[in-house]
């Protein structure tokens, strides 16, 4: 069968793997092919337990697997036989020499890149589908076009805006699609194939373009707003258990104003996830690169006050719990970074978990998709922790629930029968305002929510 294009990805991980998904199940005309080093990953898609869960993710990879959607490890071959490359390998915080724990690590990246230039037979269009750097852009385009050979590479930035937990429909139907590119013919051209490709099913009014540079910053941008704005709710809370007001009503009352909105005004235990701590130290990097060092202090403080969040969480719990957790049993419930992935990177879980055990509790996690995660997260502490899954039974025994990922499931449990599965006196930290609070108090449990006053029986 011949397709009308034929697109390679490279990295089959958590925007790899669902994008390119979605415009195999969206265009049965195009062949796509995502490539990975990693064959443990990549035997998983061509397997019925994919690496990664994402609600919705097995129907569509279930649909166009086989038909125009294949999973390899021949990276060599992809990059000869395809014309058009997305790019979406890690690029995590650097942890060594200059720039380590702010800048972006880019080594996979550049790899790549010698990757396509050492395969390619005939001109590609390269597409940064990896967050990355402003301007990283250039020094791609330095590196693959430095042979003159006749073979030309244009380079495109494509932004990925999709979360983790809603990935199917935020590509099914994203805000917006952004493409950067250069304002030169062949960019201009680059750009209209790419726009083709989202036309498919994305209305044309909401695939966006802008110059290259833009289309990086924005998505750095877009992260750092996001995340901002959780840090910003996060600090209100601080203030509101203090001024005994609720966080949950401040929230409702400042997002019904319609310049500011109602979504991500949650308070809780802070962000998480592999994207917004790196974007916004990446950020602040860059800031400090140019001078902009005021700029770079307001956005760094972002991430000060989630770590901030984090340790306040646990200073509750020790205060509550009579200034010692060591020899008590604490039941984590949730251990993802948000509800509906089984991703547990920069999750506040893992900060949380280490600090109790470092005050000497013992720990058990629950969480429906997380385990195998958060036990590569622990690896090393297997004395102290142990993983149970049905929540009930994890805090069986148990001193105190903290919840750290808003599970749905977490809402409706029998709270009578944990109850008299605890040691009393029985402590709940709702660390994402999920519960009801009041049913719990009445129950007997001492409950301690984020920006609310707790609501204890002493
Ligand atoms: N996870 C998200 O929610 C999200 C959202 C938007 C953007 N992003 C960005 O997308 C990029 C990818 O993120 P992710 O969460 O999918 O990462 P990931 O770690 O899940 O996947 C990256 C994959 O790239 C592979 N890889 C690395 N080097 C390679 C090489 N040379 N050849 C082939 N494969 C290689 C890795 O083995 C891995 O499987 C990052 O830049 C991230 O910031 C992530």
């Amino acid at each position: 069968m011949s397709f009308e294009k034929k697109i390679l990805c490279i990295g089959a991980g958590y925007v790899g793997g669902p994008t390119m998904a979605m415009i195999a199940f969206q265009c049965p005309q195009y062949r796509v092919t995502v490539v990975d080093i990693n064959a443990e990953r990549i035997a998983a898609w061509n397997s019925d337990e994919l690496p990664i869960y994402e609600p919705g993710l097995d129907e569509i990879v279930k649909a166009a697997r086989g038909r125009n959607l294949f999973f390899s490890t021949d990276i060599q071959r992809g990059i000869r036989e395809n014309d058009i490359i997305f790019v979406s390998v890690n690029t995590p915080t650097k942890t060594f020499g200059h720039g380590a724990g702010m800048a972006s690590d880019l080594q996979y990246l550049e790899k790549t890149a010698r990757q396509i230039l050492e395969y390619s037979e005939s001109s590609k269009i390269v597409i940064e589908k990896s967050t990355l750097p402003v301007r990283t852009a250039l020094a791609m385009e330095r590196i693959l076009n430095c042979r003159k050979n006749g073979i030309r590479f244009d380079i495109l930035s494509n932004p990925e805006f999709l979360a983790e937990g809603t990935a199917i429909r935020d590509l099914n139907q994203p805000d917006r699609v952004l493409i950067g590119s250069q304002e030169t013919e062949s960019g201009r051209k680059a750009r209209q194939t790419l726009m083709d490709i989202y036309a498919n099913w994305v209305p044309k009014e909401k695939i966006i373009t802008s110059n290259i540079w833009s289309s990086e910053l924005s998505k750095l941008v877009a992260n750092a707003f996001l995340a901002q704005r959780i840090s910003s709710i996060n600090a209100i809370s601080a203030f509101c258990e203090k001024a005994e007001a609720d966080v949950t009503e401040v929230s409702r009352a400042v997002g019904m104003d319609s310049r500011i909105g109602p979504r991500f005004l949650n308070a809780s235990i802070g962000f998480g996830g592999s994207c917004f701590k790196k974007d916004i130290l990446n950020l602040v990097y860059l800031c400090r690169h140019y001078g902009l060092n005021e700029v770079a202090d307001y956005w760094e403080s972002v991430v000060k006050m989630n770590d901030y969040q984090q340790e306040r969480f646990v200073r509750t719990m020790l205060g509550a719990m009579f200034n010692t957790l060591a020899g008590k049993t604490i039941c984590l419930w949730g251990f993802a970074f948000k509800a509906d992935t089984d991703d547990t990177r920069e999750s506040p879980a893992i900060f949380i978990a280490k600090r109790l055990m470092e005050e000497q509790a013992e720990v058990v996690i629950s969480d429906p998709k997380a385990l195998k995660n958060a036990r590569i997260d622990l690896a090393g502490f297997e004395d102290r922790v142990r993983y149970v899954e049905d929540p009930v039974q994890a805090a069986e025994g148990c001193h105190a629930i903290a919840i750290l990922t808003e599970w749905d499931l977490y809402r409706n449990l029998d709270f009578n029968k944990i109850f008299e599965g605890m040691v009393k006196p029985a402590f709940i930290f709702d660390g994402r305002n999920i519960l009801d609070h009041r049913r719990c108090f009445d129950i007997g449990f001492n409950v301690y929510p984020i920006g609310k006053p707790p609501l204890t029986h002493f």
